[in-house]
Order: structure tokens, then C-alpha cells, then sequence
């Protein structure tokens, strides 16, 4: 068996490109476009998956993964300035949606079913009393508190821009 996966490896590492090869084994990876993955879809009653492309750019997303050996820009300190000036309705809709902060994946928030676990859970945020700025600063780059984090620095790889990281920062202040 353990040959095998050897030989598939080896087979693997030569067909593969070079860009692909600095992947991990098992990342999925659409050879037309290199910076979409690819993304499951179920094919009914067959017991198979299909791989489709995915729509959104992954670029900005760190794969979380410590094979993943590509560089990654720095940690960057951010600074909140003037008023916060955020809207909690759209700060919402962004920790929602899959192709904005997707902040479901990791975190609970109230009134979302099915949340993921990794991350802490965010229901009655207010109560921790942070300053917003703090609260920013995790959002733009959380390696700044924890160089081991494995939450996606959302600032500095400029998949959320400074205006949805405010209104996600109104949101979370709201959280009873
Ligand atoms: C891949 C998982 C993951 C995703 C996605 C993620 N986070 Fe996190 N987050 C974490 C983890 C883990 C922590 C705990 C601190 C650490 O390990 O760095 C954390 C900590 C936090 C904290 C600090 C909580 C506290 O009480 O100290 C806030 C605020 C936060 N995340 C907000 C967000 C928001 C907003 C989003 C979406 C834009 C988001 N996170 C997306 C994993 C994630």
C-alpha cells in the first residue's frame, strides 16, 4: 500500500506544474485558472463528487494549511481612524456571506444556524467591552495578536476593504 501512494505521489509531482507543486497534496486545484480552486459538487444518486471552478478569486485566502509554504505578505499593524462610522445591517451580511468575511465558518453569531467552532463564539460580543480599534485590528490582521493564528488576515489581504471591516466592527459592538 504504502508504495503505492509513494508511486501516485511521484506520478502526481510529475505531471503537476511548477506553481502547483508548491501546493498541498490534497488541495484541489483548477489547472486553467491556478488562483480559483475548485470547488465539490455532489453528482445525485452516483455516489460522486465533481470539481467545478470557482467563481471567486482565492488569492487573498491563506490556505490555513502548514504545507502551504508560499509566502504571505507580513503582519501589519492598522490604524482605526476618525469616527467609526459602520452600518451593523451590512456588518452582518459580510460575516454571512461566503464570498465576503464568511466569519460563520469559525465563529457563532446569533440567529446563524450551523456555525463553525474554531474560532470563538461571538454571541454577546459587547459584553467584552473592547475598544474598536482593537476589534479592527483583529479583523485587518489577527497575526498581529497571534502569529500562529488561523484566522485569514482580512485587511492586509485586501479581501475586505477598510469599509467592511468597519461595519463589522459596528456589528460585533452590537451583539447583546
Ligand atoms: C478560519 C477561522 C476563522 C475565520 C474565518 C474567522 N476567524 Fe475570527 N478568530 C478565529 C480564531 C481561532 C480566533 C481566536 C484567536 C486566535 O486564535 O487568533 C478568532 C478571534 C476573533 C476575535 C476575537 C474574539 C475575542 O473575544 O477575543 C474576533 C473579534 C474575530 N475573531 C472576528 C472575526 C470576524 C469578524 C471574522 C470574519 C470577517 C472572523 N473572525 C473570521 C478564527 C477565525
Amino acid at each position: 500500500m504504502r508504495s503505492i501512494s509513494i508511486l501516485a505521489g511521484l506520478a502526481v509531482a510529475l505531471v503537476l506544474p511548477v506553481w502547483a507543486q508548491g501546493l498541498p497534496r490534497d488541495a484541489a486545484v483548477n489547472a486553467a485558472a491556478p488562483n480559483k480552486t475548485l470547488e465539490p459538487r455532489v453528482v445525485t444518486n452516483s455516489g460522486r463528487l465533481e470539481w467545478l471552478p470557482h467563481a471567486h478569486n482565492l488569492t487573498p485566502w491563506p490556505t490555513l494549511s502548514h504545507e502551504d509554504r508560499r509566502p504571505a505578505p507580513k503582519p501589519r499593524k492598522a490604524r482605526l481612524a476618525g469616527p467609526l462610522d459602520g452600518d451593523a445591517g451590512r456588518g452582518r451580511d459580510i460575516a454571512v456571506r461566503p464570498d465576503k468575511g464568511y466569519c460563520i465558518v469559525c465563529h457563532q453569531i446569533p440567529g446563524e444556524e450551523w456555525p463553525g467552532t474554531v474560532g470563538l463564539d461571538l454571541r454577546g460580543f459587547k459584553q467584552r467591552q473592547y475598544a474598536d480599534a482593537a476589534v479592527y485590528q483583529q479583523i485587518f490582521d489577527a497575526r498581529v495578536n497571534n502569529a500562529q493564528t488561523v484566522m485569514p488576515p482580512f485587511g492586509t489581504n485586501n479581501i475586505l476593504s477598510e469599509q467592511e471591516i468597519r461595519d463589522l466592527v459596528v456589528f460585533l459592538q452590537s451583539l447583546e
